[in-house]
């Protein structure tokens, strides 16, 4: 009997923490630190060797704030110029999340 309570314990703790790093790693900040921040910086200040490298811009100006949510995705999906394109390497509702936590930047700057 009490192996079983501690079957039903174990089993409930690896699905815990399954279902925890399995959220972690759809999160947009998790993503963006790993497969952006090497060129827009932690802040979004594009402020990196390779950000000045590749000419990305800050996202925190305005220029960025006012283009549509829509452009946004466009560019994280398609690429534009030295921005690669991540169409094959995330998925459309983390591109949407990505460009969601990159406005944060700019607000958090207000
Ligand atoms: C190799 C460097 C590099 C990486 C990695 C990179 N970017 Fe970019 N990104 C750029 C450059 C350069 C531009 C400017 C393109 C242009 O010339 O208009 C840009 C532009 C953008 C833009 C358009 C707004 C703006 O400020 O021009 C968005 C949104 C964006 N990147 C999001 C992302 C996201 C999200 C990721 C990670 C999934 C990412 N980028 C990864 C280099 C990079």
């Amino acid at each position: 009997m009490k192996n079983v309570i501690r079957k039903a314990v174990a089993s409930a703790a690896l699905v815990v923490v399954f279902s925890l790093s399995a959220r972690a790693q759809s999160e947009p900040e998790t993503i963006y630190k790993a497969k952006c921040a090497g060129c827009h910086g932690l802040d979004g200040s594009a402020n990196t060797k390779a950000g000045k490298n590749t000419g990305a811009h800050d996202f925190r100006a305005p220029d960025t704030d006012t283009e549509s949510d829509a452009n946004l995705v466009q560019i994280v999906t398609k690429g534009k110029k030295k921005m690669p394109k991540f169409e094959e390497k995330l998925k459309p509702k983390e591109i949407k999340e990505l460009v969601a936590y990159i406005r944060g930047f700019s607000r958090k700057g207000q």
